[in-house]
Formats: C-alpha cells, sequence, structure tokens
C-alpha cells in the first residue's frame, strides 16, 4: 500500500500520543455495541486497545480490508453495514483536523468506507495527535477517489481551480478505484468545497469530511489527550 505521509523523526512521539488519544476512546465505546471502526495507523492503536479487553464490543462495522484483517487478527467479529440498524459510534483518525472538527481523511486511501461508516453512526470520535491540528485545511494534500477511466478528466477539472491534481500511482483502493491527492489547496470554506468537488463527474468521494464533521475530537499530546 503506498501512503502519502512520510516517516520522520518524531514517529515516537508521534505513536504516543497517537496511543493515548486511542485509549481515551475507549470511554465512548458502550458495553455490548456494534462499533464502527476507521483505518489507519492510530485506529491500529485504538484496536490494540480494544484486543486487551475482550467481550467489551459485540461485532464492528469495518472501514477497510485492513481495518478487517487487524480486528480479526483480534479476535472480533465483523457485521456487514447493511445488516446493522443501529451503530451508536464511529471511531477513526483524521490527517489533519481543525478545532471546529472538520476533517482531511483518506491518506490511508480508505476515505470512501470511512465516509459511508460515519454517516451511517449516531457519534463520530475522530483521534488524533497534536501535530494533525491545524487553523485551516489543506496543507496535506486532499485525497479524491476517482473512477479510473475519469482520472485525468477529474484532474484537468481540479487544475482549473489553480490546484495541483497528482494521481496516486499503484494505488488501486478496495472499491477498485484510483486517489488523486490535490496539493496546493488553502480551504477557507471546507463544507463549500467538498460540495463543489464532489459535483465533479467521476468523482466518488473528497477526503473533506465538513458535512459530517466529528463529534468529538480527542487530541493526543506530549502529557494526555485534549478533547474538543
Ligand atoms: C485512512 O484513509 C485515513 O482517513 C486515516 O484515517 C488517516 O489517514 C489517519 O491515519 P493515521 O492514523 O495512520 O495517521
Amino acid at each position: 500500500m503506498i501512503d502519502t505521509r512520510s516517516a520522520n523523526s518524531n514517529d515516537t512521539d508521534s505513536h504516543a500520543k497517537k496511543r493515548r488519544s486511542a485509549e481515551a476512546a475507549l470511554r465512548f465505546v458502550a458495553a455490548d455495541s456494534v462499533l464502527g471502526v476507521g483505518t489507519g495507523s492510530t485506529v491500529g492503536c485504538f484496536i490494540e486497545a480494544l484486543a486487551a479487553r475482550p467481550g467489551l464490543i459485540r461485532a464492528a462495522v469495518s472501514s477497510s480490508e485492513a481495518t478487517s484483517r487487524q480486528l480479526r487478527a483480534a479476535g472480533i467479529e465483523i457485521l456487514d453495514l447493511n445488516d446493522v440498524t443501529a451503530l451508536p459510534v464511529y471511531i477513526d483518525g483524521a490527517d489533519e483536523a481543525t478545532r471546529t472538527r472538520q476533517l482531511i481523511k483518506g491518506g490511508g486511501g480508505a476515505l470512501t468506507r470511512e465516509k459511508i461508516v460515519a454517516a451511517a453512526a449516531d457519534r463520530f470520535i475522530c483521534i488524533i495527535d497534536d501535530g494533525k491540528l491545524v487553523e485551516t485545511l489543506g496543507a496535506f494534500p486532499l485525497p479524491i477517489e476517482v473512477i479510473p477511466m475519469a482520472r485525468a478528466l477529474v484532474a484537468r477539472m481540479i487544475e482549473t481551480r489553480g490546484a495541483r491534481a497528482v494521481w496516486r500511482r499503484g494505488f488501486v483502493t478496495d472499491n477498485g478505484n484510483h486517489i488523486l491527492d490535490v496539493h496546493g489547496l488553502s480551504i477557507r470554506d471546507p463544507l463549500a468545497l467538498e460540495r463543489e468537488l464532489g459535483e465533479i463527474t467521476g468523482v466518488v468521494t473528497v477526503g473533506l469530511f465538513a458535512a459530517r464533521p466529528a463529534d468529538v475530537l480527542l487530541v493526543g499530546t506530549a502529557t494526555g489527550t485534549e478533547a474538543i
């Protein structure tokens, strides 16, 4: 799997912060419930925390094949979203977040299923480390999932808006689609941009979570977790 994120010397610190936010999310999980589970390394920490509490949840709805593998390895049953009538809570990470809990997601390429599970959940608890908290979204390239035959068309349409759309070569989503990572955006109005880009023919999902932001943002810091 190709990822747009790169390793850096603060990885150990950042991992500890991810673990703090992941562990703080446990208090939002009701015993014996069906839980929505996102994708990524922070969610990986959360699944480890869940695995340490066998039997806490009844089952999970997963947002990606990678997460499904981790959940099965932890002995957690996975349900198809179509077979679930109530999903009280969804736990997932993000690539960038504002204090208004609007997000950029999709660095791991799972944005479409993540948006579906977030839409189905009553509460979306987002877990991040404090390096991802920003004033304005857009320094992280915005992932957009596209139908493969429309990739170049969508890239041209985005470039007329003054941004640069880079094909994530070699990466195919769980839905069989491609990803464009859009650079050079300073996103003043996330909701308007999510709608505008979502209307381009060939776009499956825009990695902005503004229409359905997180309900709670748990930010792991050097000393604890801040809830926003
Ligand atoms: C997956 O497609 C993403 O939306 C992830 O939720 C996001 O990239 C956060 O991942 P990390 O927890 O690995 O930083």
